[in-house]
């Protein structure tokens, strides 16, 4: 049986939108994107379920999530976006390697920053007590912070690592399928 595709990496790397493209050249693939599939199941947005039930229902959230969708042996194939904190949760890293083909979608710092600065509103992970990050700077910090834990796990989780600066999504989508 063909595997799954998944995408993950940090925040703003482009996961959704390269899945878009993607499943746009593999047209017997189903496109999932894991948050949309935990709020259309939650009935709310991200930054409602972080306030409401806080990070560590909401990784619990992600991990059944997975479980369901690949427990469900009758659905289409499927390219998944995965969240950029998927990956923090070891029976997530050790879901995603044993039924997905996964590509780390792997940016700079700058190039981060250049994709979420004015992006951050709708992103709990980048926000603060006093409020959605917005300088650069501070989002800089927040990127490193977050980075120092989860690059490893990346990496560890990955099939496939694709270097995505100065690449549109079309691009990378096709780097991906080459790679299949
Ligand atoms: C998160 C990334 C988000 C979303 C949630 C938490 C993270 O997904 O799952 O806000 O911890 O990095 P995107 O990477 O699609 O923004």
């Amino acid at each position: 049986m063909m595997k799954d595709i998944s995408l993950i990496g940090f925040m703003g790397c482009g996961k959704s939108s390269v899945g878009k493209e993607l499943s746009a050249l593999l047209p017997e693939c189903s496109l999932i994107d894991l948050d949309t599939y935990i709020e259309e199941r939650q009935g709310s947005g991200i930054p409602e379920i972080f306030n409401e039930y806080g990070e560590a229902a909401f990784r619990r959230m992600e991990r059944e999530a997975l479980e369901e969708i690949f427990s469900d042996t009758g659905r289409p194939h499927a390219v998944i976006s995965l969240g950029g904190g998927t990956v923090t949760s070891e029976r997530c890293r050790q879901l995603i390697r044993k039924h997905t083909v996964c590509f780390y979608l792997r940016a700079t710092t700058e190039t981060l920053l250049d994709n979420l600065e004015g992006h951050s509103a709708g992103r709990p992970m980048l926000a603060t007590g006093d409020g959605i990050l917005t300088e650069r700077e501070a989002l800089r910090q927040r990127i490193e912070t977050l980075m120092a834990t989860r690059s490893e796990q990346y990496l560890e989780t990955a099939h496939h690592i694709i270097d995505i600066d100065g690449q549109t999504f079309a691009q990378t989508a096709a780097i991906v399928k080459a790679l299949l």
